[in-house]
């Protein structure tokens, strides 16, 4: 019984995968080209990534963009940006291009490069925020001037075949299309002017794509059952186990094991569970109007302070929760009329960096959300969050035939004495 549960489960689990983000159904990184000048030879393009994704940031070392070139294109220079190789400009005498490959690799500058290699928007190491974050910090940008192109709006050729990482794998796009012109407005609000050209590219992300496990995973408790339910052994794949580290040991200082490196390849505290993060969900205590959940998110991994990051949660009740105490917290309504989805964020300067794995390797709040009467219930895990997303992937929640039950769980006594009994205890409770 539990078996299937379980394989059911996974399912379950896997099919949400592969499907696009339900809780974010029109998130999307946006690539947009704005031909801003024709040149003798080519054209001068600002290009605007928008992270529309509600609770996605891209994080350090931030994002890859790459793409084709449809013809013999280069690239004469950049602002803002670089590519990661020249290629071979060998044919080039005089004026050398930054970038002479059939497919160029851009990346973000780092902040404190320059002001003459800056432009608006540039220069943050790559990371770009979530919209539903900050929509301010959500936009990336860099300057390209491209030679041997179309110098003009019929000759010109759309890149292809644009490829990005956000820093990782995960996210697909498509083709890119021409769009009515963007406008700009003047700094003094006073004067409208339209790019020469414009184009978009659209990229949406999958959690299959990124990842074959997930990346972090939940575990329960509550008030009214000793029982702590823990994360699914080898919730985030246990290929890792050998590597992991024994003990939050010292030893960890002196080797300086601890330094991020570029491909963000984890170094884990020895768990069941072998997740980088853990988010717990308490269910502390009952009053007649209100309860109080805590969460705690927990990083095991030693070479990953998480900065932004971001916590999403579905359960019903969350339509009205009444205070935060130490997190930020916005309200998620992908459907206008469900209003089960929430995200929760670290507040600046005190918890938005969740560090490394040690000590002070957590961050945790308290929610206190207000009861509907009518549909309000401790039965059958209802307390318990139906989806929890860390930074924009899903955590994998333990079975539900593992919750912590309600003492008078029916499946366990059939006369159903105790299930009365209990529901007064707690109907009293509930009143106090
Ligand atoms: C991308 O996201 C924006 C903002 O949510 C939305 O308006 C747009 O339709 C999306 N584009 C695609 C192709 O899904
Ligand atoms: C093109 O992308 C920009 C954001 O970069 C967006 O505001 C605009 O709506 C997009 N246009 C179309 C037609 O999708
Ligand atoms: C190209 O530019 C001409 C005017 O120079 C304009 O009429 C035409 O609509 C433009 N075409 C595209 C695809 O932007
Ligand atoms: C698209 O780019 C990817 C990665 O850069 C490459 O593997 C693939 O062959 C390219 N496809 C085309 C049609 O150029
Ligand atoms: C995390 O941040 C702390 C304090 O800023 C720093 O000492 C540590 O090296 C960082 N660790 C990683 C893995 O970046
Ligand atoms: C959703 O619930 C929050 C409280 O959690 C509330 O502040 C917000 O107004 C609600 N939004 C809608 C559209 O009902
Ligand atoms: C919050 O709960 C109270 C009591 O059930 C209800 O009157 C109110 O409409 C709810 N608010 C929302 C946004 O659902
Ligand atoms: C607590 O919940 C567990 C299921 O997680 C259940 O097996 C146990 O019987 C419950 N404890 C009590 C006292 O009902």
């Amino acid at each position: 019984m539990r078996f299937t549960l379980k394989v059911l489960f996974f399912l379950l689990f896997v099919s949400y995968a592969v499907a696009y983000d339900p809780l974010d159904p029109n998130g999307n990184v946006t690539i947009k080209w704005d031909i801003m000048s024709w040149t003798p030879d080519g054209y001068v393009a600002m290009v605007t990534m928008n992270n529309f994704q509600m609770y996605r940031h891209i994080m350090s070392p931030g994002w890859t963009l790459g793409w084709t070139w449809a013809k013999k294109e280069v690239i004469w220079s950049m602002m803002g940006a670089q590519t990661t190789e020249q290629g071979d400009c060998s044919k080039f005498k005089g004026n050398i291009p930054h970038c002479c490959k059939k497919n160029p690799t851009v990346v973000d500058l780092l902040p404190g490069v320059p002001y003459n290699q800056q432009i608006q928007n540039c220069c943050k190491g790559g990371v770009v925020a979530s919209w539903g974050q900050d929509p301010s910090a959500s936009v990336s940008a860099f300057q390209v001037s491209v030679g041997l192109a179309g110098t003009s709006n019929k000759t010109v050729k759309l890149p292809k075949n644009f490829t990005l990482l956000g820093p990782g794998p995960g996210y697909t796009c498509g083709p890119a299309k021409i769009v009515p012109p963007t406008n700009f407005l003047t700094s003094d609000r006073r004067r409208k002017t339209q790019a020469l050209m414009t184009w978009n590219v659209t990229c949406t992300y999958s959690q299959f794509l990124a990842q074959k496990h997930p990346s972090c995973c939940v575990s329960f408790s509550s008030f009214y059952n000793d029982t702590i339910t823990t994360c699914p052994s080898c919730a985030c794949g246990c290929e890792n186990k050998k590597k992991c580290i024994k003990s939050d040991s010292k030893l960890l200082s002196v080797v300086g094991v601890n330094t991020p490196r570029k491909d963000n390849a984890p170094l884990l505290l020895c768990t069941h569970h072998m997740c980088p993060v853990r988010v717990h969900w308490h269910v502390k205590l009952n009053y007649k109007d209100y309860w109080r959940v805590k969460i705690a998110i927990t990083n095991f991994n030693y070479r990953m302070n998480y900065t932004l990051w971001t916590l999403v949660a579905q359960h019903p009740n969350l339509n009205n929760v009444t205070e935060v105490f130490s997190f930020g917290y916005k309200p998620l309504v992908p459907y206008q009329a469900i209003n089960d989805t929430g995200m929760f964020y670290g507040t600046k300067f005190y918890n938005d960096l969740l560090m490394e794995a040690g000590p002070f390797g957590n961050v945790q709040s308290e929610v206190l959300l207000q009861k509907d009467k009518n549909t309000f219930t401790f039965k059958q895990g209802w307390a318990f969050p139906r989806k929890v997303y860390f930074n924009g992937d899903e955590c994998m929640l333990p079975p539900p035939d593992e919750y912590p039950f309600l003492p008078s769980s029916a499946r366990r006594n059939p006369f159903g004495f105790s299930t009365i009994l209990y529901s007064v205890l707690f109907f009293l409770i509930g009143f106090w």
